[in-house]
Formats: C-alpha cells, sequence, structure tokens
C-alpha cells in the first residue's frame, strides 16, 4: 500500500523526474485544449493523482468542469465525446501498456507493435469466439467450475465473495488454457498463494507504467527495498512467473487447447510464451472475478432487483446456455454492473498518428499526443444513459443505438477485449446459478475494513480486496452435469 507519507517522501524525486521528462515546449501545442493551467506545463498533477490511486476519478471532475475534451499533461489529453471516440480506438497503444510485459518479453495486451500483435490475435481470435465458447465441450469447461464454487457454499454462511469469485475465474481460463485437469484448481484449494501474489505485484503497476525508467532504476539499485510494498511486489511477480511456468511444464502439450494451438501455429519464444499465458490469466481472472463481485454486493443491496431475476431464472432450465442468454433481465444486471462498475474504468491510451487529428470541430491536435477516453466517465453520460447513475437493468431490453456509442466497458476498436465472450459466459452462467440456488444479502455486522469503493490500480478491485455476503438457500441447482 503506498502511503501517503510514502507519496510525499518521494514527492522530490518524482516530482524532479517530471520535469525532466514532462516540459516539452512542442506540448505548448495543447494550450488551446481546455483544462488546469498547470497541465500545459508539467505532467505532475496527472502522476500524483495517478500514483495516488485516484486518476479515474481525477480525469472524470476534469471532464465534469472542462467538458468533453481535457488536457491532463503537455502532452496528453482525455476525451468524453462518445462519437468522436470511436476512430481513435484504431490508433496504436501508448508506452502505458509496456507495464503489462512479463518475463521481459511482450504479449498481445502489452504490444504496441500491429505486426506482434497480429500474430498474437489471429491464432488465438477464435479460440475466443462466441461460437467456439457455446460448444460443449467449452461451455462444460465454465459449468464445471461454476459447479465447484456453487458447491463451496453452503446454507446460511458468511462468503468473501470477491476470493470466490477470482479462484473460479482463474480456473476458468486456465482451464482453456491448459486444459480442464490441468493448470489451476484453486476452487480446489491448490495454488490459492497465486491470488495473494497478483495482489502484492500491482502495488508498482502505476509505477512502471508511469515512470518505468525511473522504477527500473529504484530496483536496480536496490532502494526499492526500502519502499513500503515494493520487496513485496518483486516477490509476488516472481511467484506468478514461477506458477506460469510450472503450469506450462505439468500440463499436457497436446491437449493443452489454447496454449497447444499457439505452439503449434507460431514459433515465439518460450519467454514470449510465458508472457502469454500470463497475460491472458491475469486479464482473464481479475476483471471477471471484480465484476461478479460488485453484480452481487449490489444485488445484496437491493433485493426487489434480486427477487425479479430469481423469478427469471425459475422459467429456465440452466443447462441451456442458449436459453440462459436471452434472458433480458439477467442480461441487463449483468449489463448495468459492466456499466457502473467497469472493473476497467480507467484511461485506455492511444496515440495520435502522424498529421494529427481535429477533435469537436476545432481542437488541433498534433501527432503523438497521448489521448484516452475512460469508461468511468462514457458511462456517466446522461445524454446516453438516462438517469445515468442509477442501476436500471431494463434500459438494456431495447437500448437506443446511442447507448452502444458510449459502450466501453471492453474497451473499442482493435485492442478491444478478446475474452469477452468468454467473460460474458462465466458470469451469466454464475449469476444464473446462484441466484436460482440462492437469495444473498450483507451480513448484519460488514466486516469493518470492507469498503466497496474501488482501488484505482487501471483493473479495479474493491477497496479492501474482500466483499462478505450471506448465502441463504432457496432453492435446488439444475442438478445435470452439462
Ligand atoms: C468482465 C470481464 C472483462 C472486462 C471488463 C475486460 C475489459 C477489457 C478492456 C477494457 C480491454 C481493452 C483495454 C485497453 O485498451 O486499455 C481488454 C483487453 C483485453 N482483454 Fe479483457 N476484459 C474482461 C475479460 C477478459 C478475459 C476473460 C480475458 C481472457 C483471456 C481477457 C483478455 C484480454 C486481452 C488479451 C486483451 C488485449 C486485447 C488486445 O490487445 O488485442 N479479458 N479487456
Ligand atoms: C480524488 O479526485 C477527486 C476528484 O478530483 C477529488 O475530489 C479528491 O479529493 C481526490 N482525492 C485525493 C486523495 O486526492
Ligand atoms: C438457514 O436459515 C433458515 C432461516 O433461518 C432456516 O430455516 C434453515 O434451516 C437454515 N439452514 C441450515 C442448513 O441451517
Ligand atoms: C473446445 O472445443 C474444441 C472443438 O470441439 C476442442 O477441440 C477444444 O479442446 C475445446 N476446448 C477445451 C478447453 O476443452
Ligand atoms: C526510458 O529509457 C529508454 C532508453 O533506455 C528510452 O528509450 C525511453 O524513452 C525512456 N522512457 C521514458 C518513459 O522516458
Amino acid at each position: 500500500m503506498i502511503s501517503l507519507l510514502l507519496l510525499l517522501e518521494l514527492l522530490p524525486v518524482v516530482g524532479a523526474l517530471a520535469i525532466i521528462t514532462s516540459v516539452y515546449f512542442k506540448s505548448l501545442a495543447l494550450k488551446n485544449v481546455p483544462g488546469p493551467s498547470l497541465t500545459r506545463f508539467t505532467k505532475i498533477p496527472l502522476l500524483y493523482q495517478t500514483i495516488g490511486l485516484n486518476r479515474t476519478r481525477y480525469i472524470h471532475e476534469l471532464h465534469r468542469k472542462y467538458g468533453p475534451l481535457v488536457r491532463l499533461a503537455p502532452d496528453e489529453i482525455s476525451i468524453n465525446h462518445p462519437p468522436s471516440v470511436g476512430p481513435l480506438y484504431n490508433y496504436e497503444r501508448s508506452h502505458f501498456y509496456n507495464a503489462f510485459e512479463a518475463f521481459g518479453a511482450k504479449n498481445m495486451f502489452s504490444t504496441p507493435d500491429r505486426a506482434h500483435h497480429s500474430v498474437r490475435r489471429k491464432h488465438l481470435g477464435g479460440e475466443y469466439t462466441k461460437v467456439y465458447m457455446l460448444r460443449p465441450e467449452n461451455l462444460s469447461v465454465i459449468y464445471d467450475r461454476v459447479r465447484q464454487m456453487i458447491h463451496t457454499i453452503s446454507d446460511n454462511s458468511t462468503v468473501d465473495v470477491f476470493y470466490l469469485f477470482n479462484y473460479m475465474a482463474q480456473d476458468i481460463i486456465s482451464g482453456f488454457f491448459f486444459g480442464n485437469q490441468y493448470g489451476s484448481h484453486l476452487l480446489q484449494g491448490q495454488d490459492t498463494e497465486v491470488f495473494h501474489a497478483w495482489h502484492m505485484r500491482r502495488q508498482t503497476f502505476h509505477w512502471f507504467a508511469e515512470l518505468p525508467n525511473l522504477t527500473k532504476l529504484l530496483y536496480s539499485s536496490g532502494i526499492a527495498n526500502f519502499i513500503p510494498g515494493w520487496k513485496e511486489a518483486a516477490k509476488g511477480e516472481q511467484f506468478i512467473n514461477d506458477m506460469t511456468r510450472k503450469w506450462m511444464d505439468k500440463c499436457d502439450p497436446e491437449k493443452a487447447h489454447l496454449l497447444t494451438k499457439l505452439m503449434k501455429e507460431t514459433s515465439l519464444s518460450r519467454d514470449e510464451y510465458s508472457a502469454e499465458v500470463m497475460d491472458h490469466m491475469g486479464a482473464g481472472h481479475e476483471t471477471t472475478g471484480t465484476t461478479l463481485t460488485f453484480l452481487i454486493d449490489h444485488l445484496s443491496k437491493n433485493p426487489e432487483q434480486q427477487q425479479k431475476l430469481h423469478q427469471e431464472l425459475l422459467t429456465v432450465d440452466l443447462n441451456d446456455f442458449a436459453a440462459v442468454d436471452k434472458l433480458p433481465y439477467l442480461h441487463g444486471v449483468v449489463l448495468e454492473t459492466l456499466r457502473l462498475y467497469s472493473s476497467i474504468p480507467a484511461s485506455e491510451p492511444r496515440i495520435v498518428p502522424s498529421g494529427g487529428v481535429t477533435l469537436l470541430d476545432k481542437y488541433t491536435i498534433p501527432a503523438s499526443t497521448v489521448i484516452s477516453a475512460q469508461p468511468y466517465s462514457m458511462h456517466r453520460q446522461e445524454e446516453y444513459f438516462e438517469r445515468c447513475l442509477e442501476f436500471i437493468p431494463e434500459r438494456w431490453n431495447e437500448p437506443p443505438a446511442k447507448a452502444k456509442t458510449a459502450w466501453m466497458a471492453f474497451g473499442k476498436g482493435t485492442r478491444g477485449c478478446i475474452g469477452q465472450n468468454i467473460a460474458m459466459v462465466s458470469i451469466k452462467v454464475a449469476v444464473g446459478q446462484l441466484y436460482k440456488t440462492f437469495e444473498t444479502r450483507k451480513p448484519d455486522v460488514v466486516p469493518e475494513k470492507e469498503d466497496m469503493d474501488f482501488k484505482d490500480y487501471y483493473m479495479i478491485t474493491p477497496k479492501a480486496d474482500t466483499c462478505s455476503v450471506v448465502f441463504r438457500m432457496v432453492g435446488v441447482d439444475d442438478g445435470k452435469k452439462h
């Protein structure tokens, strides 16, 4: 945890570096873009808010104050104007994404390079399509793990669902990568330390994303050992690397599905394969785990919506996924969760290509400017989502075309989420099973440390990494093995 004290201590270092790196005279080109005047000259306010885990709220507030286009730094802007956002997401990713590298190698998420990217996307893309997910063999990977998850819950028990859903999501994506019997089995109590390791690792995430050279220097000089949390972050990373290698080495190469396919069809290095695996393990579990956590927390506080969902679920056989998929209220509940509790609410930066771009008919933005939109703000616009702060599943019954323009839960454009089908199927199956079988509520005494505000590490989690829910059995699940 980066304490305020630590931030203050490091401010001079961050400050000095920020001044050196970010006072570009060319940046005066953004002087006409609205924003705090300080941001014309320096990136310090943005860095301070980002590293202090307040970036998303800070940018949201700037949009409220300055409108749809704001300057964040001398060479960086944020946009919150849905009709303009689509085309920007064909631009290349900024250096921010280097922070997702692993084993010193690039992977699908991190690489800005089109050639690098398309090799990976081409060979894995097909396996992440909805058609593929809906094949019985594949659907059963998801149903299996959901069933295991349900079976760990007993009547009238209080459960930390944040752990539970992260375990489940990790086991699902692992099932697709390594084959059902290999890889992670967190729900069965194996390798659960990896969960803690992911959380330790993220403590330096923004540092690597925003100040990579300084952060590397702090590590190589040994200074990092004295910064609270940094030693643990490195240990967490090492642990995840070791686990990734262990899973890769242990699985049956003929049956490892996604991994096998990728290895058969490409000739990357061992580190590159490892980086790819680790990337999908990470991107694939936290997002889904967080989404399910906020969804169940919301329904536990809103019994009427929960009851409506339960009634709807009584009308289908959960083993029939095609029918589950068509349930309008379930669909609405999932989309509202993704809208208001986006597990990636944060800005997704791209680079303005050569030639620049004109935005909102009057702002000339030069090449190399970093530009981003953030789901958090895109999803909170009254013009696109009436009563935008309210959780209204029915709005998705017949969503206006406008809503689609502003929708960004899975990103946008060529680099949008490859895992969205696996995520949607997993979430719908899990929520279906949960609310057909159980009624949930918050405990009478919520643990003191619990805080369902979000921790802003680009991918978010509940602030205290915990969420308690009481389960009461109200039905039996549909039993039949998928
Ligand atoms: C609710 C669940 C999920 C959410 C909200 C989510 C969200 C996102 C978003 C917003 C992006 C674009 C990021 C950006 O441009 O900055 C993205 C990309 C990506 N996601 Fe997901 N994701 C989810 C589940 C998954 C799953 C299950 C996987 C499984 C492997 C996955 C793998 C990826 C990968 C590999 C990319 C990079 C794609 C590329 O660069 O071509 N995600 N995701
Ligand atoms: C985070 O940002 C919001 C919006 O700008 C602001 O009100 C709040 O004070 C900030 N929090 C911190 C700790 O800086
Ligand atoms: C759970 O609580 C309900 C209501 O208090 C009770 O009827 C039920 O028997 C309890 N179940 C178990 C397994 O104790
Ligand atoms: C998904 O289905 C395909 C085609 O039937 C099969 O080859 C593949 O092994 C399945 N994937 C998993 C993870 O079971
Ligand atoms: C970090 O250093 C490398 C050269 O070692 C340089 O190419 C890169 O631009 C630097 N990154 C930042 C964000 O300053």
